[in-house]
């Protein structure tokens, strides 16, 4: 307006005395319409007018540019502050964008890790020893979503941490102002890219382009942002899968605990894989709770080490619970068959003590065993039988070898006449009679007067000289377990049945062993 004003008045006072005008006629039109004209007289002082005018056209003129140039300047000032403010916030959003990448990442590595671990969780929790076998399904699924956030990220942080200078660089066409490289070094001290920095254009030098570059910058810093927002998603995302995956699998362990409780422990375990199947279940009881991370719980974009090694923790001891008490399981059953296969009659081994085949209540044979008296037995009778006769003996053998079968029957039969306690007393169970062996037989009547008969004692006082002794001595029965039965002769060999005789001791009390069924 100055500069219109000035050049007005430049133009009317020109007007006025337009160089080569006659200056008379104006003077008339001046005294009525343009009084300041008028003030001039057309003849007097008309050079110093001239000066006059000059020199303040001359200091408007001036007056005009210097403000113009200060406006000019200051508008310059403006843009290259708001330029530098752009940078700054730039600056500020790639530390931000490149903080929130790091946390995404460190949740997608932990995130990676308790997958790993899940694997053993799954693979120990055996679905036939869970109440709700769909629990092991759940925690698959939750595994998989996991897996799949943490792949998810991967890929996103690919680019993982942006070097500042190339994001400025990139941000436009005009680079880093010198003001930028100012701030990077201030700011954060990065030095990536510093080369860059030194390459990148200094801060533009006219408005527009400032202007243009400040647009570009902050169209940059609202794109860091929405990748911070992003990544900081992920990671709650990734925390909460995470928190799916640990209460998944206390699920699992709640689930085990529910049916390992409620198991019937098979009757032929040991006691000592009772034990460590009982330990077993109730450490799944107590051994896992779940602990929720601070980022899930509250929605956070915070990592939380400390929820993630409880994360970790559950799965490490869920899967170390649910191993041991899928193998104390696996060894409750094992126990058991093997009492049951060695409760087989089939798969017992006879027993053999100082060379002796031992049969009594606490060794059985196995069910298979023998086929009749051996050709040693009847040889040895035949001798006996022999002398006895010289002597006017008369000796028969009324009960020879009995099968496993046979011995079944005759206990059995005996049992449900007189009851087990009376019939364990004179006659053996299947698997533990002496008959079995081959090497036993019985004398004559089968009767206690046998003992006090003449033939009961000459077999008394002279079997062992044919390789024979009275089993069931009279007075023995609470060590041997059986009544007397003189008539029941036991073939152990000469050399032995008189080391036996001799000693005046039952066979138990001769090995020192004992005869009680275990049952
Ligand atoms: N009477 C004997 C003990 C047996 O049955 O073998
Ligand atoms: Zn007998």
């Amino acid at each position: 307006m100055v500069v219109i004003e000035v050049w007005r008045m430049l133009r009317g006072y020109a007007g006025a005395v337009e160089p080569g005008t006659p200056t008379e006629t104006p003077v008339a039109e001046a005294t009525v319409g343009e009084p300041q004209v008028a003030l001039v007289p057309p003849r007097r002082g008309g050079k110093r007018r001239w000066i006059i005018a000059g020199s303040i056209a001359g200091a408007v003129l001036i007056a005009a540019g210097v403000g113009s140039g200060v406006w000019q300047w200051n508008e310059q000032a403006a843009a290259g502050r708001a330029y530098d403010e752009a940078v700054t916030a730039a600056l500020a959003a790639i530390d931000e964008r490149n903080a929130s990448a790091v946390k995404a990442d460190d949740a997608r590595a932990h995130a990676l890790e308790l997958v790993t671990q899940s694997a053993g969780v799954v693979e120990a929790a055996d679905p036939s020893l869970l109440a709700a076998a769909e629990t092991r399904d759940q925690l698959i699924a939750a595994v998989e979503t996991l897996s799949s956030e943490a792949e998810l990220s991967t890929d996103d942080a690919g680019a993982l941490v942006l070097p500042e200078a190339a994001v400025l660089v990139a941000a436009t066409d005009y680079g880093l102002a010198r003001s930028a490289k100012n701030a990077v070094a201030g700011s954060t001290g990065s030095t990536g890219g510093s080369s860059d920095l030194e390459d990148a254009q200094q801060r533009p030098a006219n408005r527009e382009a400032l202007r243009e570059a400040t647009g570009a910058l902050q169209a940059t810093v609202k794109e860091l942002d929405a990748e911070t927002q992003a990544f900081e998603s992920q990671q709650r995302d990734i925390a909460a899968g995470a928190d799916a995956v640990a209460r998944a699998t206390t699920a699992v362990v709640a689930s085990a605990h529910e049916h390992g409780a409620a198991i019937e422990v098979p009757e032929l375990a040991s006691q000592e894989s009772r034990d460590r199947f009982a330990t077993a279940v109730s450490a799944l009881a107590a051994g896992v709770t779940v602990e929720l991370s601070d980022d899930a719980a509250a929605g956070s974009a915070t990592a939380t080490d400390s929820g993630d090694e409880a994360a970790s923790s559950v799965m490490l001891t869920a899967a170390a619970l649910l191993t041991e008490y899928r193998d104390a399981h696996a060894a409750l059953i094992a126990s058991h068959e093997e009492g049951v296969r060695a409760r087989d009659p089939a798969n017992i081994e006879p027993t053999y003590i100082q060379g002796v085949l031992v049969v009594n209540k606490t060794y059985p044979l196995p069910s298979w065993y023998g086929n009749g008296l051996t050709a040693e037995t009847l040889a040895a009778f035949g001798q006996m039988q022999a002398a006895a006769a010289e002597a006017g003996h008369s000796l028969t053998i009324t009960s020879g070898f009995r099968s496993y079968a046979t011995q079944a029957s005759l206990y059995n039969g005996l049992a449900a006449q007189v009851g087990q306690a009376a019939a364990d007393r004179d006659t053996a169970r299947p698997g533990h009679s002496e008959h079995q062996s081959g090497l036993t037989f019985d004398l004559n009547c089968i009767c206690e007067g046998f003992g006090h008969q003449a033939d009961g004692q000459w077999v008394a006082a002279n079997a062992h000289r044919f390789g024979f002794i009275v089993r069931y001595p009279q007075g023995k029965e609470h060590i041997t377990g059986y009544i007397w039965e003189p008539w029941h002769l036991r073939y152990l060999g000469v050399d032995v049945a008189t080391a036996v005789f001799e000693s005046g001791l039952s066979l138990e009390e001769y090995l020192g062993i004992t005869s009680r069924y275990a049952n």
